[in-house]
């Protein structure tokens, strides 16, 4: 078996830690134990390029379970969890090939080994796999049933590949399903941003002022997260009805160039470029701390933060780097990548098993229908949130009501008026 981690030696406790996230994901178990029966995915190969934490290794090993010959590579060359990755190879015999602060260069021979199994099932996260299939590999591209994609930047570049013409296989947008984006965006990136700042900096969020940048289902729960830890939060956005939401929600809202000089912690959570550009970086308060929780390290122009800088002093404090801009201090952390991911663990297992089971059951999807579909970006099948949305109720010992024959009548007539 070929692969590329750190050291073998980490295994043990990367094991221990795939065990405790799996107590925490129950609708992923009772998905993988049908797998291990029903075997959708026997002897085809997967790929996948996603974080390498606790939470991707149960889902990597549920799709083996399911038959699949698979093989893991990085989506970020910092999120790779390097005990988790060992554990795969040598406790659950599963091809990985990450090594946690790799180079671009490394970053992209891992993808493209990724792609030199030849899979025919593939799972994303920010379409680097599918964008390098487009470019270097497109010949292979036919071959591939579907792919899925995990998070809200990727699906944005795969809408753009399908809008000109160019996307050459079909893809389920998983990050689009409710079962994912309401849980994992909101709550996942709420609470493992705020851990992500206090593991880097150990700083109190009371009292602070705290600006989100973006208001999306990650920003919502960023905002509502960091006030609950009694921060002053202002939002920053250019939609106009997120805009009013962030308002009506009671944060405030204003442009970035207003936050910039109120801002003492600024996290951008927009999938967009140079959110905070130089302009910004000007009007900042002395020990003013940026960070990124989006999925590239676009958000901060960081080179321009370089460019007015007197000095730079890498590593004050593991993932803060100090930068003088005149008299003042500005600090980035992780070098403005994914702050939850690089200095914390990622969203906790219990909100990654709703998103990995709409994963797992999508993959399994589009190994049974692949004939009937297109090459486009599909939303998740509706009756797979739905089994999603049941398993979690029940693992969360949850009841809910049910329609009367009644009400179902009521609410499928428009004759009954005022
Ligand atoms: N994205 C955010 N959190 C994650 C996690 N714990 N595992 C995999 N991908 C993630």
């Amino acid at each position: 078996m070929k692969y590329d981690v750190k050291n073998l030696k980490l295994a043990e406790l990367g094991k221990k830690r795939i065990e405790w996230a799996d107590n925490d994901m129950p609708v992923l178990q009772n998905v993988r134990a049908k797998f291990a029966k029903t075997k959708p995915f026997k002897g085809q190969k997967m790929s996948a390029c996603l974080h390498v934490t606790a939470e991707t290794a149960n889902l990597v090993r549920t799709l083996k379970a399911g038959g699949a010959d698979i093989l893991l590579v990085a989506s970020n060359p910092l999120s790779t969890q390097d005990d988790v990755a060992a554990a795969l190879v040598k406790y659950y015999k599963i091809p990985v090939m990450a090594i946690r602060g790799e180079d671009k260069n490394t970053y992209y021979q891992h993808l493209n080994a990724a792609l030199k199994h030849k899979p025919v099932i593939t799972m994303d996260d920010g379409a680097d796999l599918i964008s390098l299939l487009h470019s270097k590999y497109k010949a292979w591209a036919p071959n591939i049933k579907g792919s899925m994609e995990e998070t809200t930047t990727g699906v944005i570049r795969l809408k753009a590949m399908e809008a000109e013409g160019k996307l050459n296989l079909p893809v389920i947008a998983v990050n689009d399903a409710q079962t994912k984006n309401m849980f994992d965006n909101r709550y996942g990136t709420g609470q493992s941003t705020v851990d992500g700042i206090i593991r880097a900096t150990d700083i109190l969020l009371a009292g602070k002022y705290v600006v989100a940048a973006g208001y999306g289902w990650c920003g919502r729960g960023f905002a509502m997260r960091a006030r609950g830890m009694g921060a002053k939060v202002i939002v920053t956005e250019v939609n106009k009805i997120k805009a009013l939401e962030a308002a009506m929600d009671g944060f405030d809202v204003m442009p970035i160039k207003a936050a910039a000089k109120i801002g003492d912690l600024f996290c951008t959570l927009t999938g967009d470029i140079h959110v905070l550009r130089a302009e910004h970086f000007k009007l900042m308060k002395d020990g003013a701390i940026v960070c990124n929780s989006g999925h590239f390290d676009v958000e901060i122009d960081i080179k321009a933060l370089k460019k007015l800088s007197s000095k730079v002093r890498k590593g004050v404090r593991n993932f803060v780097d100090e930068y003088t801009v005149g008299k003042k201090r500005i600090f980035v952390l992780a070098d403005g990548r994914l702050i939850n991911l690089a200095a914390a663990e990622g969203h906790p297992a219990s909100v990654m098993d709703m998103s990995f089971s709409t994963q797992a059951l999508a993959s399994e999807y589009v190994a049974r229908n692949y004939k009937q579909l297109d090459n486009k970006v599909y939303y998740v099948p509706q009756n797979i949130e739905e089994t999603v949305a049941d398993l979690k109720l029940k693992a969360m010992k949850i009841a809910i009501d049910k329609l009367t024959p009644e009400q179902e009548k009521y609410l499928a007539s428009w004759s009954i008026g005022t």
